[in-house]
This record gives structure tokens, sequence and C-alpha cells, in this order.
């Protein structure tokens, strides 16, 4: 499958900032590691992708609900889940400096050089099929160094799970951890939603927040952060009478249609790739990664893992609880099983932003070739000149009627060419200009962003020529 050529990161992080979708986290005090917030363009993009899937996994599906559950959790749920464990990450010093590198990363990044020249003998290399001390061993025989030209140790477990106190007895805290995945959330609330809802088994359970991960690799964007925000769903089954390949499969495709749908992201930029067993969490029984092809190369978008029974019989073990289901019509009593599809926002995020990005060279633009419906605006509404009261306050009541249909922006900041450009940066679909003669025949100028052709369109009929371009 060849590659398409996608814009460089360098590209995407300058237009995130240039215009307001994402700004270094604290840049005053010169940033923190892994931070990033979204700024006005942002926060809207945002927000329509998680309303696209709240919409499509949550509301218009009778066999799914949705909960909102804490960051800070009893500490005890970390224990069962197995996060304190083995929620992990290897780890290697640079015996100098003392900084700390991800070890399959530095691996990884020496065998893109070896096959950068041209040694063959590397090309199907797969660092998700190494162990701890193969890694160390790897790393003795090929003599790879720091980025800083060092040795480094041999790679440890570090464990990804921020740690904070709480507590208001002076002197005694209690240890416990910023969730490390949302999941955890929905199965300490399994049998309070079994109880107050009607819902009954095969039934999903969805959430979107943050979690939190004490990731050390910088420098790729929102990619990777320490606060990122998760959509997760666990869908619970009963593996007597549904097989599990099949729900699998059956996520497999409901994912790949959302991203390529109502993301809109080109089909070729997508592929799935399936866990070796070494890389597959300590929870799972098969696990499929929905990669994306970033500017940095093909990477984890959408997880979908077959997490067994395992979650819920680790909660009622430590618990105590039983967290069991009993069939309404069969009377069978069994602990469910789950499929979890769990989808990264920053991710989705970023592969929206690379997906749209367009260097229209021939007319000398960038265009964000958004999805009407994740376009921060839908409208841009113009006054042709600002001096002219008329024409500013046709187009004033022009915006307070397209803006109680559609989200809109308003601007009269220099000429009409710099106005579209800018709109055609931050991905507004259409851009509407009240001139000299709208004030004469009721009609407006209607550009469209994705051929920069303008089209007169009566005021009276502009609403229903928006919606029926926005389809
Ligand atoms: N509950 C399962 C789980 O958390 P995961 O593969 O570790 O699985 C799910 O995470 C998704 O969360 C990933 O597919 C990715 O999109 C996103 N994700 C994980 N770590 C991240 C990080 N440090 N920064 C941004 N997104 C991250």
């Amino acid at each position: 499958m060849p590659d398409t050529i996608q814009p460089s990161l360098d590209e995407i992080v300058s237009l995130a900032k240039r215009r307001g979708f994402a700004y270094q986290t604290s840049a005053i005090y010169g940033g923190l590691a892994n931070s990033y917030d979204f700024g006005p363009l942002g926060v809207e993009l945002l927000r329509n992708i998680k309303n696209e899937w709240w919409n499509e996994f949550i509301n218009k599906r009778p066999d799914m609900v949705g909960i909102d559950s804490q960051i800070l959790l009893h500490p005890q749920t970390w224990v069962a889940s197995g996060h304190v464990g083995s929620f992990n990450d290897p780890l290697v010093d640079d015996v100098v400096t003392k900084k700390r590198y991800r070890a399959d990363h530095l691996i990884e990044e020496w065998v893109e050089n070896q096959n950068a020249k041209g040694d063959t003998k590397w090309i199907n290399f797969n660092i998700e099929e190494l162990s701890l001390k193969e890694m160390a061993k790897f790393i003795q025989e090929n003599e790879i160094l720091s980025p800083d030209g060092n040795k480094v140790t041999d790679p440890k477990s570090f464990n990804l799970l921020f740690e904070t106190s709480i507590g208001n007895i002076a002197d005694e805290k209690t240890k416990v951890y910023l969730r490390g995945e949302t999941a955890q959330g929905i199965f300490t609330n399994f049998r309070q939603v079994l109880d107050s809802t009607r819902v009954q088994i095969p039934f999903g359970i969805g959430q979107i927040g943050k979690s939190f991960r004490n990731e050390i690799t910088t420098g790729q964007f929102v990619f990777r952060t320490f606060e990122l925000e998760q959509a997760e769903i666990e869908y619970f089954f009963n593996p007597k009478n549904q097989d599990w390949h099949e729900l699998l499969e059956k996520w497999k495709e409901q994912m790949m249609n959302f991203v390529v749908n109502n993301l809109g992201v080109r089909n070729e930029n997508l592929r799935w790739r399936r866990h070796s067993d070494i890389e597959r969490s300590f929870y799972s029984k098969d696990t499929y990664d929905l990669d994306y092809n970033y500017s940095f190369g093909w990477k984890e978008l959408w997880g979908v893992a077959y997490r067994t029974d395992y979650d819920l019989k680790q909660h009622m073990e430590y618990s105590g609880q039983s967290l069991a289901y009993r069939d309404p019509h069969t009377d069978e009593v069994f602990v469910p099983h789950v499929v979890e599809p769990a989808l990264g926002i920053g991710r989705a995020f970023l592969m929206v932003l690379t997906d749209a990005y367009f260097n229209d060279k021939e007319k000398n633009r960038i265009v964000l070739k958004l999805k009407p419906s994740l376009a921060p605006y839908k409208v841009a509404v113009f006054p042709l000149v600002k001096n002219k009261p008329e024409i500013v306050s046709r187009a004033e009541k022009l915006y307070s009627i397209l803006s109680s249909k559609f989200s809109c922006t308003w601007d009269s900041r220099g000429n009409i060419g710099k106005r579209y450009l800018y709109q055609d940066e931050i991905g507004t679909p259409f851009c509407v200009t009240v001139d000299y003669e709208s004030l004469e025949d009721e009609q407006v100028t209607v550009r469209n962003r994705d051929t920069a052709i303008q089209e007169r369109v009566s005021i009276e009929k502009l609403e229903s020529y928006i919606i029926s371009m926005l389809k």
C-alpha cells in the first residue's frame, strides 16, 4: 500500500499555533513537556469530534449507555486492575547525563537508521516482540547509545500511573492515583448501572474523560501527552451466546466506519495491526490497533481489545462484591466478558488536522478540508466594507439569523482576499459577504472553501442552500 504524502508535523504544529487550535501549555514559563492547551478553534474541533463519537456510539444505540466517573478512584481499583503491578514502560538512563529514554524507542530509531542505510536485515524487525531482557541484549550487542552519544543502562520497568495523595487528617495521607484509563470507572460502576437502568446483556457502557500517564517520550505534539482524553467503551456479553472473534470483528468494522464516515478520514491512511503476544496488555486475549499514517509514521489511533472477564473478576476478588449478571430469560448467572474499543481524542484531533491539511500551491493557500460537521465554524459572515453602516447592519442581521442555526464567525478586518485565506486555514466551509449590491437585490456572495468558487445566493434561500451544501 503506497503511503500518501502527509504534511510534516512542523506544518501541523505551526498551523495549530498560528490559528488557535493548540498551544504549548504554560508557554510563558517555557512550556511543560508533553502538554498542550486547546485554543478557541481547537476546543470547537475537539468538541465536534467528541459529539460525533457520543452520538454515534451512545445516543443512536439502544444497547449503549454513558457515564462520567471520577479521575480519582479508590486506590484498590488500580491494584485490582493490575495497573500498579504491570502498567509499565521499559526505560534506560544515559549513564552520563542521567536523562531517561524509552528503550523500545531507542532501538526502533537505531533499526530505522540501519534500514535507511540499506541494511535489509532489519526490514521485518518488530520491537513489540522483544522482552525486557531481549532489549537489554539488543542494546549491548548493537552498542546502541543515547541521543547524546553515551552508553545507557539496561532497561527497567517504569510505572506510568501518576500518584498523588488525599486526606483531611494532619500527617495522614492516603496515596491515590490519577486514573490511567477511563475503563476502570466503567468496571467499578458496572453493578450500579445494572441496578439503576434497564440494560440487558449484550450492552455497552461508554465514557469520555481525562486519563493520565507519566510518559517520558517528548516531541510528538498531542499524540503522546501526560493528560490524555479517552473515549472508551466496555461492551459486555455472554461468551456462551456470542463468539468473541465475531464481536471483535464487528467492532473493528464500526470503528473503521466511524473514522472514515464521521471523521472524514481517507481510507488509504488507515490500517489494522494485530498485537503480538509480548506487546499485548496483561489483561487482553487479543488486541488490534487501528493505525493512522501520521506525519511521523503509522501509529496507533484506536485500540480494540478482548479483555475477557478479567477486570470484573479482579474487582470481585478485591472488593468482595458480586459483579455477576443474572440473565432474566434463562436465570443463568455469569460474569460477563468485554470487548473494549478505546480511542484517544487527542490522537483523533491530530489525525483529523493532518488528513484535512491541504497545501493548494496553485492558489497559494493552505486549506483545512475538514468534514463540515467537524469544522469549528460552518459559516463566516463578512460585511464587504466596515465604513458603510447599511452594509454592516445588514451583515449583522444576517449573522444573528445564521448563528442561531450554525456555528458562525464574523470578520470585518482587512480585505476580502485575506479574510478568505484565514477562513480556508481554519476550515470554514462557507464565507458569506454582504456588499453594495446586497442592499439592492437581497443577494449575497457565498464562497466555497474547497473549490474557491463564488456564487450569488438570495438571502431568503441562504439557510437551505447552506444546509444542502453541508450534507
Ligand atoms: N483502556 C484501554 C487503554 O487505555 P490504550 O491502548 O493504552 O488502551 C487507548 O489507550 C487509547 O488512548 C490509545 O489508542 C491512544 O489513542 C490513547 N492514548 C494512550 N496513551 C496516550 C498518550 N500518552 N497520549 C495520548 N493518547 C494516548
